[in-house]
């Protein structure tokens, strides 16, 4: 199969991959409304096409908390990602880190993180969950910070968990699922002759880290079914922002009031996202919430986007709509199901390349000028 695209991945990844892995990977909340519409609407932003203006030098790069990205793209934190290849986190990292892009470990990841930041050029980002076991989330921050992760990706959009139809259609959830289809998907021979987890089966490493003993799936689904917390505010994040050295980067906000709160608490960033529509479905997609957000905010705070960025195009679309730098999720673990770090490398190869043409045909020749002149209004 000849691989061009992240749809291209996707296919390929859904060939690859167990069921109940694929479309816990693919899925969304309920009946995926805004999972489909981040596509859709990013898609639907219609660029000027502008010509004749010597694009032959093109510069993608842009700095952020002090951080020089080849492109305005991040890896987002994508839990139990390290179960889509061996060793999963640290080929995806590796890849960001050969782009020269950042790398954002989940809190839930299966690699822990001591395992992932010392083989890694840059510093990795690092991603929070609100829990109620404060002592997990103490720990992480100050392995995180030992580690020298720079920046926290601090997640406030699953103080409860998003209902998912596909995860209890394919026995991801529910009682015993995931052990039973997790031993299941071992067994399958395309799937157990190279992927790692046969290396350490059980293993989510920054829970077992803290917990001290070795964490299963199930024991997992089981831990953080217990540790969501409604409860928070604004006010619990303050000890956070007191303990967390480095940039503070609050991810899942859609709301333009939401956002100016950000900036009086004292936030670095925020990330424009719905959880990819992993959560509430039928709020805004992350195209449209976008521009009253930038309205709001920007200039005051950084502004990252996700959720529903596929090609170079759509990052190009989330700047032009107001975003400072985007992140993906689903894009990359499709590539890193199909060919480890070899797909992601190739992934973000692509993405750059779309991103130079849209750049070229839009005639920005740089990411600082992508603005909302870029935008077809309404004429
Ligand atoms: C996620 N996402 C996520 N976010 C987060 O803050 N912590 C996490 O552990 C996870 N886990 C996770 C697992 C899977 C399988 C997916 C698909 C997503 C959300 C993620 O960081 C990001 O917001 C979305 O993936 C962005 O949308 P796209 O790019 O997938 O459309």
């Amino acid at each position: 199969m000849i691989i061009s695209s992240s749809a291209d991945y996707r296919t390929a990844a859904q060939k690859r991959l167990p069921p109940f892995l694929f479309h816990y990977l693919d899925g969304g909340a309920y009946a995926e409304q805004t999972l489909r519409r981040n596509v859709e609407d990013f898609a639907a932003v219609a660029l000027r096409q502008r010509v004749l203006k010597d694009m032959s030098r093109l510069d993608t790069s842009i700095e952020l908390f002090g951080e020089k990205f080849s492109i305005p793209v991040a890896l987002a934190p994508v839990g139990l990602g390290g179960m889509y290849a061996r060793r999963g986190e640290v080929q995806s990292s590796q890849a960001a880190d050969a782009h020269g892009i950042p790398f954002t470990m989940s809190s839930v990841s299966v690699c822990p993180i001591e395992e992932v930041a010392p083989k890694l050029k840059r510093p990795m980002w690092f991603q929070l969950y609100v829990l109620k076991d404060r002592g997990f989330m103490k720990n992480a921050l100050e392995r995180a910070q030992a580690a020298g992760c720079s920046t926290l990706v601090f997640t406030v959009d699953m103080p409860v968990p998003g209902a998912r139809y596909r995860d209890a259609h394919s026995g991801m959830s529910g009682p015993n699922a995931p052990l039973r289809r997790y031993w299941q998907a071992m067994m399958h021979p395309r799937w157990s002759l190279d992927v790692g987890l046969l290396g350490r089966p059980h293993d989510l490493g920054n829970i077992s880290a803290y917990l001290g003993k070795p964490t299963g799936l199930a024991d997992y689904m089981g831990w953080l079914g217990a540790n969501f917390d409604p409860s928070i505010s604004w006010r619990d994040l303050e000890w956070i922002r007191d303990f967390w050295k480095g940039p503070m980067v609050i991810k899942g906000i859609l709301d333009p009031d939401d956002a100016r709160d950000a900036v009086r608490f004292g936030a670095d960033g925020i990330i424009v996202s719905n959880h990819g529509g992993r959560q509430l479905d039928g709020v805004l997609s992350s195209a449209r919430a976008l521009p009253a957000i930038a309205d709001a905010v920007k200039g005051q705070i950084k502004i990252l986007a996700d959720s529903g960025i596929r090609n170079g195009l759509d990052v190009v679309r989330a700047l032009a709509l107001g975003a400072d730098a985007t992140m993906i999720g689903r894009a990359y673990i499709y590539a890193l199901a199909v060919a480890g770090q070899a797909g992601v490398k190739h992934l973000l190869e692509l993405l750059e390349k779309e991103m130079r043409v849209a750049m070229t045909l839009t005639s920005v020749a740089k990411v600082s000028d992508i603005n909302g002149d870029l935008l077809v209004r309404d004429r």
